[in-house]
């Protein structure tokens, strides 16, 4: 066992006028299987280039074990997987590399491709495994499951069970309640740390959090009545104070205003120890509001019809021949492997120039948005943002301030952004766009938890038509009407 110990640790990028971590203090343990949780742009992956020591900051972090990170950066990609393998961890044997891909089901040959060739899952996995292989470093884990299909997820999270200890970023929550023994929240006001599974923590808070919501409502209630208490008594003691006739009656009706002026003091320190008693709570509340969407309807009633669509690489065919229709009011869930080419099914349907065979009928006049999966080559200011699409600004920043942006973000440029907050700026957009058909490719990929149940609750109450690919197994389940399987 070692420990990493965090003292005092403060830290803002540069530039920036807010402390992303302030006097933080932290002590954990290297045989923990840790789960690291926190809304977008709180800091999590800013955390673990602290601890990789990629950063300047105040304060101090000590540890007695070397940290490792996932994802690593491959400097030559065009180089055999092995290759790249045999860089990260010299010492490692073949038995033990052979071992390793065959927990994570991964076929030996993958390792004589070029490492760029590789789909996303079977590098998140080779690179896993690497990680692992280099024994007693510490391994710090930032989200690896976006390009991972649901059985790939399954995998990965057995094998990270197994496992001596870690520090793991992700918001799914199968996941996390897979693999993870201890959780570390960072909460909107502290950083919480506790033992236990994701979903013990998460009800736990949840719990805490409702609670306080009920105080919270009966202090205000207790304010306002006291408010009016006040009032009156203050009230009641000017007019009895105004009443005063002649000197017989001044002892005993100032005796009796002054006794009322007493009592609308004492309501009042009531209140203001009322008002601090609020202010301390709900610090940690996290807000979600309900978000709206208004899709068009369209008067036919198979919006989309894919016939015997192959999408073609070169001279390989992707996936068998697919046949389905998009009808109105349908939820499809595109689902099929990595690299199975649901992406380039949903280009098709956009009118993108993909290699394939089949034909995609589309209904006349058909509107149609679009959330990519990557968050690509996103800069420049939001407003911009805005612009370049047409969107009505207010709108689209009511909606990102509903799935927890600061206002203080909408000033920064979209380099800088998290890749959670990179990503709701893509689904804001499509909520802001009125369209019959929404297509959505990886909505959730870097999605906290918090946005995941608002879009959740969203789908379900407007209904609208879409096709999407989503790989969180909690979510399909509720959004889709149907799944048509690649
Ligand atoms: N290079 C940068 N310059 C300025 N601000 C940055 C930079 N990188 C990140 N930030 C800001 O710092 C905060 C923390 O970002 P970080 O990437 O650590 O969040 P995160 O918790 O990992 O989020 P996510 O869940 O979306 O990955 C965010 O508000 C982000 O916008
Ligand atoms: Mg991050």
């Amino acid at each position: 066992m070692s420990t990493i110990r965090i003292e005092n640790l403060t830290f803002a990028y540069p530039g920036s006028a807010e402390n992303v971590f302030e006097n933080l203090n932290l002590q954990l343990d290297s045989d923990w299987k840790l789960g690291l949780v926190g809304r977008n742009g709180r800091g999590k992956t800013t955390l673990l280039n602290l601890l990789l020591g990629r950063y300047e900051y105040r304060g101090r972090i000590a540890s007695t074990v070397a940290f490792e990170s996932f994802p690593c950066r491959v400097e030559e990609p065009a180089l055999p997987a092995g290759d790249v393998l045999a860089r990260i961890c010299p010492n490692a044997r073949e038995w033990q590399w052979n071992r390793e891909l065959s927990l994570l089901e991964v076929a030996p040959e993958v390792l004589d491709a070029p490492f760029e060739a590789l789909s996303e899952g079977e590098r998140t996995k080779v690179l896993l495994a690497a990680l692992f292989l280099n024994e007693g470093r510490f391994p710090l884990i930032d989200e690896p499951t976006n390009h991972l299909d649901a059985r790939a997820r399954e995998k990965v999270s057995a094998y990270l069970r197994r496992q001596r200890g870690f520090l793991l970023v992700s918001h799914d929550r199968r996941f996390l309640d897979g693999c993870v023994d201890h959780v570390l929240s960072l909460n909107r006001s502290d950083v919480e740390l506790r033992g236990g599974s994701f979903s013990a923590w998460f009800s736990d808070f949840e719990q805490r959090q409702e609670a306080e919501r009920e105080r919270d409502e009966r202090l205000r209630r207790d304010i306002g009545r006291m408010k009016q208490a006040a009032r009156r008594t203050a009230g009641w003691a000017d007019k009895v104070e105004a009443s005063k006739i002649g000197a017989g009656d001044k002892g005993y009706v100032g005796h009796k205003s002054a006794k009322m002026m007493q009592r609308a003091k004492a309501i009042e320190v009531r209140q203001q120890r009322a008002i601090d008693q609020r202010s301390e709570l709900l610090r940690n509340a996290e807000t979600a509001g309900e978000l709206k969407l208004s899709p068009l309807a369209h008067r036919a009633d198979v919006l989309v019809a894919y016939e015997g669509v192959v999408v073609r690489y070169g001279a390989r065919s992707v996936n068998a021949p697919i046949a389905f229709e998009v009808r109105r009011g349908e939820r499809i869930a595109l689902d099929g492997g990595n690299g199975s080419g649901k992406s380039s099914l949903l280009k098709l349907l956009l009118g993108e120039p993909i290699a394939h065979e089949g034909s995609v009928r589309i209904a006349s006049g058909l509107a149609v948005s679009y959330v990519p999966q990557g968050t690509g080559h996103m800069q420049g200011s939001l407003a911009g943002f805005a612009r370049e699409h047409c969107l009505d600004e207010s709108l689209f920043k009511a909606i990102l301030r509903k799935m927890g942006f600061e206002r203080g973000q909408f000033e920064r440029d979209l380099r800088k952004f998290s890749e959670g907050q990179k990503k709701k700026v893509l689904l804001a957009r499509s909520l802001c766009e009125r369209a019959h058909l929404y297509v959505w490719d990886e909505p959730l990929n870097y999605i906290d938890l918090y946005s995941r149940i608002q879009i959740e609750r969203l789908i379900l109450e407007f209904s609208p038509t879409m096709l999407f690919v989503e790989h969180d197994a909690a979510f399909r389940e509720k959004a889709a009407t149907r799944i048509v399987r690649l």
